[in-house]
């Protein structure tokens, strides 16, 4: 088998998909870039010993011997590294949203053209167990037909995941609803089959920003003893000294709370519900159909089923136990066990065992314009969005 040596821009946070990687039978981890020399050396520390590695993440574009680039940087360094990357005839792996901004994602799509099949964008949770099993109830007709999807994602910890670095800035992310909801819009897109033509959004910034210094970081604040957003456990201790700045510092302008419509192109109406302060973390979703609804628990690990009888039918007629297509110590590796099968499924394109990406770069762009359309509308009073 021949070897696939891959290499990673970013190597912070997301890009320790190499782990997942480097389990695979003939994987290498061969080369990594990053601007932070922090990050390169936990990468050479904790990763491989002998990889190439740079500042300059177009050193690893000119080398020959890598077969596939990862792209786990920022949200707005996306557009123009996966385009570079595509240029450069190889695979490319590219995580979610796939940009920032219409003009950006329409770029990235230009350049998958030209480079056909070699884009995989990174959207983990078609792979989680309770997603996979509502599209097949779904696709078995088990609801019939799809009339209304109802999301609420409650978004725990939100300070730990978003507001101690940049994804606090809109000129970093577009949006949450790109960072965090551009998942969720893709599940949507991807369960009903169908994509967003008008959206409509409020959203507001009510718990985070403020008038903190931006330079203020929580182990030099006098309020690090009694700040619960300065003692939340890091999500991971290598990460500590990037996610450590006051969450209500002044930069900090991208909207905590959402409530967005979107109206899916054969008449589907979805609501969607983001919030970054709830003290729970998890995803609703409800999809209801003709002949029936499906919702799933994910702190019970559940997906129900309740079919439309005569007369009224509280109890659900079925539940899925996603413990049984899982162990719970599976289902808590890598986002409910879905980042091994995704990094798995870049390797099978690379290997050509695939001839399509699993996760085609229109779902990242149908996923982020619908986005980047209700963030527009919740900037202008609520107006509904035409999405292109
Ligand atoms: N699919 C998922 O479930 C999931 C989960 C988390 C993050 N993500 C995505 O992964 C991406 C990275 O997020 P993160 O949380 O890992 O961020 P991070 O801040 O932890 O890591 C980003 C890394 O990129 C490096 N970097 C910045 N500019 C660079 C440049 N010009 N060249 C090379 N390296 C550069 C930084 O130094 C840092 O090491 C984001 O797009 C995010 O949306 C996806």
């Amino acid at each position: 088998m021949k070897t696939v040596n891959l290499g990673i821009i970013g190597l912070n946070g997301r890009g320790r998909l190499w782990n997942y990687w480097k389990q695979i039978e003939g994987v290498n981890i061969a080369a990594g870039a990053d601007i932070s020399r922090d990050s390169i050396d936990k990468f050479l520390k904790l990763c491989n010993p002998d990889a190439f590695v740079t500042e300059n993440y177009r050193d690893l574009l000119s080398r020959s011997d890598l077969d596939g680039i990862v792209v786990t940087t920022p949200d707005y360094l996306h557009a123009k590294m996966v385009t570079a990357a595509l240029e450069s005839g190889k695979f490319v792996y590219c995580e979610k949203p796939l940009a920032v901004s219409v003009k950006e994602c329409d770029d990235i799509l230009e350049a998958s053209r030209r480079h056909p099949g070699k884009l995989m964008i990174g959207f983990n949770m078609r792979y989680m167990p309770f997603v996979c099993k509502m599209k097949e109830l779904v696709d078995n007709g088990e609801i019939g037909e799809i009339k209304a999807v109802w999301v609420r994602h409650f978004v725990g910890m939100g300070s730990n995941y978003y507001y101690h670095d940049w994804h606090a800035n809109k000129r970093n992310v577009g949006s949450l609803l790109l960072q965090k909801g551009s998942h969720d819009i893709d599940v949507i897109h991807y369960i009903t089959g169908h994509h967003t033509v008008k959206a409509a959004a409020f959203g507001s910034l009510d718990i985070f920003g403020g008038d903190q210094d931006n330079k203020l970081a929580c182990p030099d604040c006098d309020l690090k003893d009694s700040c619960i957003e300065s003692q939340m456990p890091l999500l991971n201790p290598d990460n500590k000294p990037e996610r450590k700045y006051c969450v209500f510092r002044k930069e900090v302008n991208i909207q905590d709370n959402y409530t967005c419509l979107f109206l899916l192109d054969n008449g589907i109406k979805v609501s969607y519900n983001e919030c970054h302060f709830t003290p729970d973390y998890h995803r609703n979703y409800t999809f209801i159909g003709t002949k029936g609804r499906i919702e799933n628990n994910e702190i019970e690990s559940t997906v129900k089923l309740w079919k439309r009888k005569n007369g009224r039918n509280d109890q659900p007629d079925q539940v899925f136990d996603m413990l049984n297509t899982l162990t719970r110590e599976q289902l808590e590796i890598g986002h409910g066990g879905a980042d091994p099968k995704i990094c798995a499924d870049f390797i099978r394109l690379i290997r050509g065992e695939i001839k399509e990406p699993p996760v085609p770069v229109e779902a990242g762009r149908y996923a982020a314009i619908a986005g980047l359309a209700a963030q527009y509308s919740l900037e202008h009073g609520g107006i509904a969005v035409d999405v292109k």
